[in-house]
């Protein structure tokens, strides 16, 4: 777990109300790894089930169909990072950059490229 240090703490307050600060807060602390897509660095946090939870929890705009590995739709560019498939392989034809994000989760912080 990361911990956050006095001025990291202090940054995160200014502006921010008691309430958004512990939010922050709480996420900051419970960061597993970092998602970077579109210019946007997304948190990987202990309740996402998969690598596009995290994208939707972060409004990061993904498409989705089976949301198990079968259809492909969610396929994306693996750009650096690591990930696996708790699962097995999906069935869903993937290159050997992409990845499927409904049935991965990350290993590593993640680069990924969305069309
Ligand atoms: S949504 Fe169908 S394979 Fe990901």
């Amino acid at each position: 777990m990361m911990k956050v240090n006095t001025n990291d703490k202090n940054q995160m307050k200014n502006g921010l109300g008691d309430d958004a600060f512990n939010r922050q807060l709480n996420i900051k602390e419970n960061i597993i790894y970092k998602i970077t897509v579109q210019n946007n660095e997304v948190p990987v946090l202990p309740d996402h089930k998969t690598v596009l939870d995290s994208l939707e929890a972060a409004d990061i705009e993904t498409h989705s169909h089976c949301r198990d590995g079968f259809c492909g739709v969610c396929r994306v560019t693996l750009i650096s990072g690591e990930i696996h498939y708790p699962n097995g392989e999906p069935l869903a034809y993937v290159g050997d950059d992409e990845i499927l994000p409904c049935c991965c989760i990350a290993s590593s912080d993640l680069c990924l490229g969305i069309d």
